[in-house]
């Protein structure tokens, strides 16, 4: 038996003036696309926004419904158009940003199980790492690949 371990890293920005120009890009389209929500049963808006290797950002938010899991996640929506517009584009950054009744989230919104799973096999798919981008009003932080935000993937997909 051998004890195994995971190490994950990530940036934090707590200074918004630090971020690179196209991850502050990002985030502001990602907090407009949140503002054009449809989540009338959580009012938790969601926004996302997505860097592809061809050069277009790709924005979408969370689409509720009253037969609740039909709903879909803001990620998810903009992940499925991205791959569906443009199939052999790679996505290079994603960010995520929320509010709850209007306001924006002090800490960062991380993307549920389900959307990860999506980007992470996106991410496999192209053979390019996705950034993912959080950010709350007072902090913002940076992983380089879905793989930090789930180690211990599944996948089908030949290895
Ligand atoms: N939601 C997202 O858009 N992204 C996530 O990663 C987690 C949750 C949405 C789903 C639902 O519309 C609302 O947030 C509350 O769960």
């Amino acid at each position: 038996m051998k004890r195994k371990n995971f190490i994950i890293e990530y940036n934090e920005y707590l200074n918004k003036e630090e971020l690179s120009k196209d991850d502050a890009l990002l985030l502001e389209k990602a907090a407009k696309a949140a503002e054009g929500a449809y989540a009338p049963y959580s009012n938790f808006n969601v926004g996302a926004a997505l860097l592809l290797s061809n050069g277009e950002i790709i924005t979408a938010n969370n689409q509720e419904n009253a037969a609740y899991p039909s709903g879909l996640c803001a990620e998810r929506v903009a992940i499925f158009y991205a791959n569906a517009k443009y199939p052999h584009a790679s996505i290079l950054s994603l960010a995520v940003t929320a509010s709850v009744n209007g306001k924006p989230c002090k800490t960062p919104t991380y993307p549920c199980g389900a959307c990860r799973q999506v980007m992470a096999e996106s991410e496999q798919r192209a053979g390019v790492p996705i950034r993912i981008i959080v950010a709350g009003e007072k902090v913002t932080q940076v992983v380089e690949s879905t793989k930090s935000l789930l180690p211990f993937v599944f996948n089908t997909l030949p290895k």
